[in-house]
């Protein structure tokens, strides 16, 4: 999107939490954009940033091969913000030197400030911060100043302020850096200059003006599952252009309890959309009849899925566009920052199953924002409370939690256990502080007895997860009344079910889906 707002690009490193730091300088409000780290200063430039901030990253700058920055960004005028392995490559390249220290700092500390600084202002002596180092800065470079230092770190915040480079050593992005907002805020705002005009609403007005110049006189296929990804760039895209949209449904036969219904009854009439339902659940079910391998298995729904568009194509004359929900951290995952390969972990079939010769150009109007932007933008186009804010459900739906061979009948049953466990924690009142809730049906069957009957049944998982955007999860600490009451229910309602088990498993080293 061409930039109107003054916008702070953070040069990514490879860090964890580079989107992090994006989604706080928007809370500034300030655009924000992620770039990888070996952006040329010319394609800067173009950008015209008013800040650059490094983000940290796993490497060591001594190691060989570790990533570097073009050295013409400091030449640029601009204010640059190093954090982390950000202040030790920028020291590094601009003539400093960086150690490996025998002791590495992990966690909490508090920073004691030795001089006063535009990046500390409003910032009390003493302040915690979120420390998490190999390395360390040990000597700075010329024009630097020590701004601040903790007994394990002399150089924790350095600054040349002519130059307006700053460099900390800690994660001011980080919540356990109390802090960190005011540092960051301090950066963006009164060493940048930059402007805070970007929120929601002119997000929406220039993704608007955007996807039309985009779409010309094209018309748009787009296939919405009900979640909220899908379901939010449907109704943007719908602003752009009416009728040129042409909204997909597919039912796979893998969807949850109900929600075909659901979805046809909110986006046909609700939102008067053109929406057409494509009941394709035997020809998924037909493919999969057999199939165990979890790859296998999304890869046959993934083609599937192009082949019913492509079907539903046919029907509503020219398509020059495929929209998707894909959000910033699908891109992530599916791809090094540091452009390099990556082993693929699952092939997601937003980004990663789509074919190579595939015949319309794509539109991803929210490929730069994070779930919870998403969310908030959701609301701001009056998508209803109750959909804006569900769980993520993976596009192969439950199929890949039918672990093993997809059957109808086992989707039924999953379909039940399902309802329950959601029920449940909706009851309890946890939905909203769960980020993502599921069950699993294991190709396991175990003995159980029922009334004076043995049984024979197959066991079901319940999992659920914290997250903040997926990339990595905890296990959710789900209080023992509500297993409880999940695992009573289930063994008494679902018929092909005898057994109960509740996954405690954080990612990594798991995964949030099973397959
Ligand atoms: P994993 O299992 O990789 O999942 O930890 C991370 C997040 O992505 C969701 N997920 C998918 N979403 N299509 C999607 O749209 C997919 O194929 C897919 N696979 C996993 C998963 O539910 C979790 O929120």
């Amino acid at each position: 999107m061409e930039q109107k707002h003054d916008t702070v690009i953070v040069l990514d490193f490879g860090a964890q939490y580079s989107q992090l730091i994006a989604r706080r300088v928007r809370e500034l409000g300030v655009y924000s954009q992620i770039v990888p780290f070996n952006t040329s200063a010319e394609e800067i430039k173009k950008i015209a940033p008013k800040g650059i901030i490094f983000s940290g990253g796993p490497a060591s700058v001594s190691q060989e091969g570790s990533p570097r920055p073009d050295k013409e960004i400091f030449s640029l005028g601009i204010p640059v913000l190093g954090i982390c392995y950000g202040l030790q490559v920028m020291s590094l390249v601009l003539g400093g030197h960086v150690t490996c220290p025998e002791k590495k700092e992990y966690g909490i500390a508090n920073i004691n400030i030795l001089r006063e600084s535009k990046l500390l202002k409003g910032v009390s002596n003493l302040s915690q911060v979120w420390m998490s180092h190999g390395d360390s800065v040990d000597k700075i470079p010329e024009g630097f100043v020590t701004v601040a230092d903790t007994p394990n770190c002399p150089y924790t915040v350095v600054e040349d302020s002519k130059r307006s480079f700053y460099g900390v050593q800690f994660h001011p992005e980080v919540a356990h850096s109390l802090d960190g907002q005011k540092m960051l805020s301090n950066f963006v705002l009164d060493i940048c200059n930059a402007k805070a005009d970007w929120n929601m609403g002119n997000f929406i007005n220039e993704a608007i003006e955007s996807i039309r110049k985009e779409v010309g006189d094209g018309q748009v296929l787009c296939g919405l599952s009900g979640g909220v990804d899908s379901s939010v760039a449907a109704v943007l895209i719908h602003r752009a252009i009416g009728d040129k949209l042409v909204c997909v449904f597919v039912n796979n036969g893998m969807l949850r309890k109900n929600e075909a219904q659901n979805v046809l009854d909110l986006f046909g009439k609700h939102f008067n959309m053109r929406l057409q339902y494509a009941d394709a659940e035997d020809a998924f079910l037909s493919a999969l009849k057999g199939k165990t391998d979890p790859e296998d298995k999304r890869k046959t729904i993934g083609k599937l899925f192009v082949d019913t568009f492509y079907n539903e194509a046919r029907k509503c004359g020219d398509i020059t566009h495929l929209a998707q929900g894909t959000l910033y951290p699908d891109i992530v995952e599916s791809k090094s920052p540091f452009g390099g390969p990556t082993s693929t972990i699952k092939s997601h079939h937003n980004v990663g199953g789509l074919p190579e010769d595939l015949k319309w150009k794509l539109l991803e109007p929210l490929k730069e924002l994070f779930k919870d932007e998403v969310r908030e933008l959701g609301r701001e186009l009056g998508l209803p409370e109750e959909l804006v804010d569900r769980h993520p459900f993976p596009g192969p739906g439950l199929g890949v939690r039918c672990i093993g061979e997809v059957t109808k009948e086992r989707l039924d049953t999953l379909r039940d256990v399902d309802a329950i466990f959601i029920d449940e924690i909706r009851k309890a009142g946890l939905y909203h502080e769960i980020w993502q809730a599921l069950a699993d049906l294991l190709p396991v069957k175990s003995v159980g007895v029922q009334g004076d009957e043995r049984t024979y049944r197959e066991v079901c998982t319940l999992r659920a997860v914290t997250s903040q955007d997926a990339m990595t999860a905890d296990w959710y600490h789900l209080p023992y009344d509500v297993m409880q009451r999940c695992a009573s229910r289930i063994c008494n309602e679902v018929k092909g079910v005898n057994r109960v088990l509740y996954d405690i498993t954080s990612k990594p080293p798991a995964t949030i889906e099973w397959e």
